[in-house]
């Protein structure tokens, strides 16, 4: 969906006690007359009991995303778009006060590939449970929705991709924890008796592209092979549905095998509602917006609109989400396209949802004292700035970091996120109740601080009053300090890259900087760039890629530079060289290479500038295999799956991994476990390697030793055969530790290969 930053919707100027109608009464009439309110009633006979007071033309106006209610019966109007993708955002159905008073700001965490490089899942949960507390809050007080359209769970596997910060990164274990924590963290401990809020994953499924060389996501149809589609692309969704039985999922404006995913029985019924056994939930399914009117419009899969709007719901979408009128309800209705059991269906689905957080319950509902009072408190600010400490990945440094600075120390902080902190957020943000920008940090802590903008992207290109601005800063400097990376946001999120080139003004800067030999730091922002120009450059001595910091992005920057905490992030995503964008088309889903393809991800391309999970510190760690006692060399297929009674085979554990970890440097830092696996067994091309389990170390001494166990289960060690089905095969699995590798060994699968979960076909 479009992006909506503008805050343009807002309010009027003075100060408002809320923006949306207020939750339905129950305790008054004419509402309290109907059985939606008789909270002794399970939550699907309460929604049917809503359903069945409607009429028909009331019935037709409650299934877009901005719901016009009942107000005969005492229905409110409702809107289900609202945002928190990195804490409270705007969308038509969040509003923020303007100016003074309550609800004029959220918690702005980082954006979540910078949390995702923490590694960190339990960070992650807390992440989610504030933002899952001021999304409630904002609720409350009718600046918002109960219904928020996070988390963006499509694998970031193209690095043109202009929206790839909204997700966890490329790997599938990765996105599968980040997702599970998240939507833990905001529906609450007790999504099964009562949500905190809905949340959503989106987008369901295979969208990982804007707009590219003509191709829109409004009208690509994605070509995806069962083995792929099983293996990567629906992956997180499995996560989503199935194991944390998510509230609610988001069907994309694209076409799966040339069906509009949002018009797909497959996707809709076959996979997510039978398969992954998520009608159970009764959960609802929305469009992305305007996804409904692309089914004939764009894609050219119905002959109107009224068609495409009735094929839609009758594939298992329950809510069209639109800017003003986009699907054609009245018209699927009058031409008899749309049967009166969907339009049911869908509006229970819905209104079960909302039951389910309380929205008809008053003062009754366990979440109804969150309010303002729980917005931008001390403990979560601080979170944001943890994760952003966290997540930060050093990708050089020949000893210049940890910056030794003294009280009197000078900084050149030069570049145009140096003091910006507009530049700090990222898409689909709201408004934080402050940002620290580098340059504000480092004046906080008491060092002389020249600043000087730099170019962004070509189109700024460094005149030479930028250029002499920068010149003087760094040479009155000791050290100094550089604030660059490609601000994609400046393009807005519907557009994809076209390369991955460094911008050429800013390393011509970068190169004029340098020249003055004096300790160069660069701290980069942004998505994805072939880094080579800036890793080969002696003069550039260390880099952090700080991708979209947050509020408190510059004071995590600072800590960081000066020593006062250890990067210790991992890259959650493969840095491709540049000409990589002219080996493979953005339109190509399939991840294995091929004569047209040299592979995507780090589990299929060989040759990247910087690996998945690569990530420096400031001190050295010994990660060590096992001992021989501590875990077996063999496992018998058929006694693993003896011992498995889960509904889902492959979610029965493996017996966890015990590693040793000790550093060996002269830091205090955290460690980030990554254990991958490969081997030759299952289908051919083999994997290079896929990621196993991890686990975040905090607070490693020099010197001191700790052992984890790594969790990990039957379907982190099974693959996907041709048809999908997901199969623990014999063989010799070789476990590797970090990236690099710093140690290795092996154990064996023996007996027969076993489905643990068969594929629905199409
Ligand atoms: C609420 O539902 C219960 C169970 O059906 C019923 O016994 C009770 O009378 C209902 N309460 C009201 C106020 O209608
Ligand atoms: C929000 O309002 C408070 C006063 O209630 C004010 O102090 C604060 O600066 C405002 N924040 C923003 C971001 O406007
Ligand atoms: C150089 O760029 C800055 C920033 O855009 C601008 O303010 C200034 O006018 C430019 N100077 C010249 C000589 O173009
Ligand atoms: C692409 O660039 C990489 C790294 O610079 C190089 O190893 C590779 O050979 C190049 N591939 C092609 C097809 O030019």
């Amino acid at each position: 969906m479009l992006s909506w930053s503008l805050a343009l919707l807002a309010s009027a100027s003075t100060a408002q006690a809320a923006f949306f109608q207020p939750f339905p009464d129950c305790t008054k009439a004419p509402l309290s007359n109907n059985q939606v309110c008789n909270s002794t009633l399970s939550p699907p006979e309460r929604a049917a009991a809503l359903v069945a007071a409607l009429t028909t033309e009331e019935k037709l106006a409650n299934l877009i995303s901005n719901a016009k209610g009942a107000p005969r019966i005492g229905l409110p109007a409702y809107n289900w778009w609202s945002e928190a993708l990195h804490g409270v955002a705007y969308a038509p159905g969040t509003q923020f006060q303007k100016g003074d008073g309550e609800f004029n700001s959220s918690t702005s965490f980082p954006m979540p590939l910078l949390m995702a490089a923490g590694f960190n899942d339990d960070l992650t949960e807390r992440i989610g449970a504030v933002i899952g507390l001021e999304s409630r809050a904002f609720g409350n007080g009718r600046w918002s929705g109960l219904d928020y359209w996070t988390p963006n769970v499509n694998p970031f596997k193209d690095p043109r991709w202009g929206r790839g910060s909204e997700t966890p990164g490329e790997d599938i274990l990765r996105i599968k924890r980040y997702a599970e924590s998240m939507i833990r963290g905001l529906e609450g401990p007790v999504p099964e008796k009562e949500r905190q809020v809905v949340a959503t994953c989106k987008h369901y499924a295979g969208n990982d592209f804007e707009d590219w060389n003509g191709a829109t996501r409004h009208n690509f149809n994605a070509k995806i092979s069962l083995q792929d589609l099983a293996e990567y692309y629906m992956m997180p969704f499995q996560q989503c549905a199935r194991d944390s039985k998510v509230g609610s999922i988001m069907c994309a404006y694209n076409a799966v095998n040339g069906v509009p995913s949002c018009a797909s029985p497959y996707l809709l019924n076959t996979v997510l509602r039978d398969h992954w056994k998520w009608t159970e939930h009764n959960n609802y399914i929305t469009s992305d917006c305007e996804a409904v009117l692309d089914v004939s419009e764009n894609h050219k899969y119905a002959k109107s609109n009224a068609e495409g709007t009735a094929m839609t719901f009758e594939a298992g979408m329950d809510s069209s989400c639109e800017y003003e009128s986009s699907s054609d309800i009245p018209g699927a209705w009058d031409q008899g396209l749309l049967k009166i059991e969907t339009v049911d269906r869908a509006l229970k689905r819905l209104y079960e949802g909302i039951i389910r957080v309380g929205y008809f319950d008053g003062k009754k509902s366990r979440y109804s004292s969150i309010g303002w009072k729980d917005v931008n408190k001390p403990e979560s600010q601080r979170l944001a700035l943890q994760s952003a400490v966290e997540g930060i990945v050093m990708t050089k440094n020949d000893g210049t970091l940890p910056l030794k600075l003294k009280k009197t120390s000078k900084l050149a902080m030069i570049g145009f996120w140096a003091d910006d902190g507009k530049k700090l957020s990222g898409g689909y943000s709201g408004t934080p109740a402050f940002t620290h920008t580098p340059a504000y940090a480092a004046r906080r802590l008491g060092y002389t601080v020249s600043v000087a903008p730099g170019p962004v992207l070509e189109t700024t290109s460094a005149n030479d009053t930028w250029t002499q601005k920068a010149l003087d800063a760094a040479k009155a400097s000791d050290y100094i300090l550089y604030f660059g990376g490609l601000d994609t946001s400046a393009a807005g999120e519907t557009k994809d890259r076209m390369n991955l080139n460094w911008p050429q003004a800013q390393l011509a800067l970068i190169e004029k900087l340098t020249s003055l030999g004096k300790p160069f730091v660069m701290i980069q922002m942004g998505d994805q760039v072939d880094d080579t120009p800036v890793l080969k450059l002696k003069g550039v001595n260390s880099i952090l890629w700080a991708n979209w910091p947050g509020q408190d992005g510059g004071e995590a920057v600072m800590q960081l530079l000066a020593g006062v905490a250890a990067p210790a992030g991992r890259l959650p995503v493969t840095q491709y060289p540049t000409n990589y964008t002219e080996e493979v088309p953005m339109t190509e889903m399939s991840l294995r290479p091929s004569a047209t393809n040299p592979g995507r991800t780090y589990r299929w391309y060989p040759t990247p500038i910087l690996p998945f999970g690569f990530g420096l510190h400031y001190t050295t760690f010994k990660p060590s295999a096992p001992a021989d006692k501590s875990f077996p060399k063999t496992f018998k297929i058929k006694d693993l799956l003896a011992r498995c009674s889960a509904q889902f085979p492959d979610t029965c554990p493996f017996p966890s991994l015990p590693v040793e970890v000790k550093n060996t440097g002269k830091a205090t830092s955290d460690y980030v476990v990554l254990a991958f696996l490969s081997g030759e067994y299952g289908p051919k091309p083999y994997p290079i390697k896929t990621l196993a389990s991890y686990a975040r170390l905090s607070g490693l001494k020099p010197g001191k030793k700790v052992e984890t166990k790594l969790k990990w289960n039957l379907g982190s060690l099974a693959r996907h055969d041709e048809n999908g089905n997901t199969v623990l095969y014999p063989g010799t699995y070789t476990v590797t530790i970090d990236e690099p590798t710093l140690t290795s060994f092996k154990f064996k699968l023996e007996g027969e290969a076993t489905v643990l979960d068969k594929w629905p076909a199409p």
